[in-house]
């Protein structure tokens, strides 16, 4: 989320830790970072994870989410060390959460039937308990836009032309390309779908790395930095389209998965599964990076979605035009 600041290192830590203290009123014996924007923290009783957030708004949002979440019986998630009650933590023009660690169990994936139907089963109870509250945050989230977003994306890849065309043929380009406009062409003719079901608030993320097994095997939601107001079928759809390449874009599977087998009835849903988000998401990325060695590892895995599972993408798409 955040660049990598040079102050992020030992002597950063150090002050972290007196600041965390005086914060607190806990004595914090321990803070080390395990990825930009994360550290783990430790008093002499409690782990805590210390999360950097963009502006005061984002984490006003996610204290309020969560502790609602609570109340409504969603215990599947963390909440915020309890001084975040009464205020934020502010410390050299940057601002940070203090919030509750989980021990991790097995790691999760989506590799397995077991892990995905845990994900979707998680992700119904966590639409269920938002929708009785997403009037509270009318003003204080915006609306998840699917068509802007995907047509942005589409844009995106279309003036990264010039330097796509290196690493892709131009007929993969134009199948690709060609995809997107149809599925966007067709969603606008039936773009009352997304606003059309109950009203949530959605999760916006939900990447496997999203997903965590405690150690006693229960699975957690984490990471709300992208929730917005909008309906459920919108986490399903990004839910559906990441699991898909493992389950080698079998239809068949899709159609046992309860949640998705029913959204499968809907025309928009089916017409959104066209559009290939993934390799657009990810080839836009790709150009944007200017990190050439997450580029060089990068490519190996663009490779695999754009050339590798075209035909069980394309055999996949025309299944779900017949549905249309
Ligand atoms: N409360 C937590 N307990 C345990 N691990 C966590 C917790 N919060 C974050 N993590 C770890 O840190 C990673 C990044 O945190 P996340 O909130 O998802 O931030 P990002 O915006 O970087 O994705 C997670 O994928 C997870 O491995
Ligand atoms: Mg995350």
């Amino acid at each position: 989320m955040t660049a990598n600041r040079r102050s992020d290192g030992d002597e950063f830590e150090h002050r972290l830790l007196l600041y965390l203290t005086s914060f607190t009123g806990e004595t914090f014996l321990y803070v080390k970072k395990i990825k930009n924007g994360i550290w783990v923290c430790k008093t002499a009783k409690n782990t805590w994870i210390l999360k950097e957030f963009p502006t005061k708004e984002k984490i006003e949002n996610q204290i309020y989410l969560t502790k609602l979440l609570f109340i409504n019986g969603f215990h599947w998630t963390y909440r915020f060390h309890p001084v975040h009650a009464k205020k934020i933590c502010f410390f050299e023009d940057r601002i940070f959460g203090l919030i509750e660690f989980i021990k991790k169990g097995s790691s999760f994936s989506y590799q397995t039937k077991n892990n995905r139907i845990q994900a979707i089963k998680l992700l119904s109870k966590f639409h269920e308990k938002t929708q009785l509250f997403a009037n509270e945050f009318s003003t204080k989230l915006s609306f998840f836009n699917q068509i802007e977003k995907w047509e942005t994306r589409l844009n995106d890849f279309i003036s990264n032309f010039p330097q796509l065309k290196k690493f892709i043929p131009q007929y993969y380009i134009e199948v690709y390309v060609e995809w997107a406009k149809w599925s966007l062409h067709m969603l606008k003719q039936n773009k009352n779908y997304f606003n059309q079901q109950a009203k949530c608030v959605i999760h916006g993320d939900v990447a496997h790395h999203n997903f965590i097994y405690n150690f006693d095997q229960q699975l957690f939601l984490i990471d709300f930095d992208l929730i917005h107001l909008g309906s459920p079928v919108i986490d399903y759809l990004q839910f559906t389209n990441r699991i898909l390449p493992y389950i080698e874009w079998s239809h068949h599977e899709l159609q046992q998965m309860e949640t998705i087998k029913d959204l499968l009835n809907h025309k928009a849903f089916v017409i959104a599964l066209i559009y290939p988000t993934d390799v657009l998401r990810e080839w836009n990325r790709f150009i944007r990076s200017k990190n050439k060695k997450n580029k060089d590892q990068s490519l190996a895995y663009l490779k695999e979605i754009t050339f590798n599972q075209y035909e069980q993408r394309k055999s996949f798409a025309n299944e779900m035009i017949k549905r249309i």
